[in-house]
C-alpha cells in the first residue's frame, strides 16, 4: 500500500491555507492526517476535510513534532515563516514555503513543477522548497517552453494583479468597497491593504518600493524567474493592482534571439503542461480573469508578432492566483516530492 502522509498548513484560515486543503482533497492526495495551524486568533476554529472536523491549532515551536507533521505548508506571512519553519525542519518535515522569505536564498531549491522539477531533489539541504511568486509562477509557465524553442533575451511584463493577492483582507476590502460605491459612500471608504482605494481604480505599487524605484513585487518577478529557469536573460516589470477578485493577468512582450512566428508559439504553448491556448481573438476568445478563476492551468492568448521586429512576441497571459500562483503550486511540488521520496 502506498505510504500517505501527515500535512500541517500554517495558514489554515488564509485565503491560500484554504485553497490547500480543497486541492488535496481534489487531487486524492495521501493524507494520513491534516493539521490545520494559524495564529491564536483562530485557535480552536474548525475546519471540514474529508468529510471529518478538525480543530485549527496554534502554530508553536513543538507543535511539528508533537503531531508528527511530515509536510508543512506555509502561507501566513514571510515573518512566520522566517519565525517557524526552522522548528518544522528540525522535527523532520519538508516545508513547502509559499512566502518570499527563503525564495533567493543558494540551497533551497525555487520550483514550478512543470519547469524545474529536479530542483526539488535539492530540498534536503535545508529542508525547504521555495514557492515562487504568484505572477513569477504564470508567467514561467508560458516563457519556459517558448525559451527552448527560440532563445528569449528578453521580456518585459506589465501586470494586472488581482486584490486576493493580498489574501482575504484584499478581498474583503473590494467588496466593502464596491457595496459603499453603491450606497454613495465610496470617498468614506478606507484603505487598509492597499496603499489607496482600490474600487474603481487601478493602483502600480505592489509591495514596497525598493532604492532603484522598483517595487518589492517588480524585483522577484526578475530574479525568480532566472532562478527558476536557470537563466539570465533580461526581465523588466511593472506590477499593477486592479479591481479583480482573483486571477492575476499579465501583457508580455518576449525578445527572442531567434525569428518567431505566432503560429509556432501557439503550436507549442498549445501543447505545455497546464497551459491553455484561448486564442481566437476574432471570436472573442482570449484569457479573462472570468474564465481562469478556480481553475488550476495557466491561460494564454492575443499571441502577436511584432509589427516591427521579426524576433518579438507580444502576448496575454491569465491565471488564478490563490490556485495556480500559490495553492495548486505547493500541492503540485509536495506530488513531486512524494514521488522523489518514493523512487529512491
Ligand atoms: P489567523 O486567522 O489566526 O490570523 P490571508 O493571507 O488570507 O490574510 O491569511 C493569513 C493566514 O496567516 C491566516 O491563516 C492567519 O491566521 C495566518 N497567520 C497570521 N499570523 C500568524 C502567526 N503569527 N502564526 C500563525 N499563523 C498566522
Amino acid at each position: 500500500m502506498k505510504k500517505k502522509y501527515v500535512i500541517g498548513v500554517v495558514g489554515a484560515s488564509g485565503a491560500v491555507g484554504e485553497e490547500i486543503f480543497k486541492i488535496l482533497e481534489e487531487q486524492k492526495f495521501p493524507v494520513a492526517k491534516i493539521v490545520p495551524l494559524a495564529s491564536s486568533r483562530s485557535a480552536g476554529k474548525e475546519i471540514e476535510f474529508q468529510g471529518q472536523t478538525y480543530q485549527i491549532l496554534e502554530t508553536t515551536d513543538d507543535i511539528f513534532q508533537k503531531e508528527n507533521i511530515e509536510i508543512a505548508f506555509f502561507s501566513a506571512g514571510s515573518s512566520v515563516s522566517a519565525r517557524y519553519a526552522p522548528s518544522a525542519v528540525k522535527a523532520g518535515a519538508v516545508v513547502i514555503d509559499n512566502t518570499s522569505h527563503f525564495r533567493m536564498e543558494e540551497d533551497i531549491p525555487l520550483v514550478v513543477p512543470e519547469v524545474n522539477p529536479d530542483d526539488i531533489k535539492q530540498w534536503h539541504k535545508k529542508g525547504i522548497i521555495a514557492n515562487p511568486n504568484c505572477s513569477t509562477i504564470q508567467m514561467v509557465h508560458v516563457l519556459s517552453p517558448l525559451h527552448k524553442m527560440f532563445e528569449i533575451q528578453r521580456v518585459d511584463v506589465s501586470t494586472y494583479q488581482a486584490v486576493s493577492g493580498a489574501g482575504k483582507k484584499g478581498m474583503e476590502e473590494l467588496v466593502m468597497q464596491m457595496q459603499a460605491f453603491f450606497a454613495f459612500k465610496l470617498e468614506e471608504a478606507e484603505a487598509v491593504a492597499f496603499p489607496h482605494r482600490i474600487a474603481l481604480n487601478v493602483i502600480p505599487h505592489i509591495d514596497v518600493f525598493m532604492p532603484n524605484d522598483y517595487t518589492k513585487e517588480e524585483m522577484k518577478m526578475i530574479y525568480e524567474t532566472n532562478k527558476i529557469m536557470h537563466s539570465n536573460f533580461a526581465v523588466s516589470a511593472t506590477c499593477v493592482r486592479v479591481p479583480v477578485l482573483r486571477s492575476h493577468s499579465e501583457a508580455l512582450t518576449i525578445t527572442f534571439k531567434n525569428i518567431v512566428s505566432a503560429k509556432d508559439a501557439q503550436k507549442i504553448l498549445s501543447e505545455s503542461p497546464n497551459v491553455v491556448l484561448a486564442d481566437e481573438p476574432h471570436s472573442k476568445i482570449y484569457p479573462m480573469p472570468m474564465l481562469a478563476a478556480d481553475t488550476d492551468q495557466t491561460y494564454v492568448g492575443r499571441i502577436r508578432e511584432d509589427h516591427f521586429d521579426k524576433h518579438i512576441l507580444h502576448l496575454w497571459c491569465v491565471a488564478d492566483q490563490i490556485r495556480v500562483g500559490a495553492a495548486t503550486n505547493a500541492v503540485r511540488i509536495a506530488q513531486k516530492w512524494i514521488e522523489f521520496q518514493e523512487s529512491e
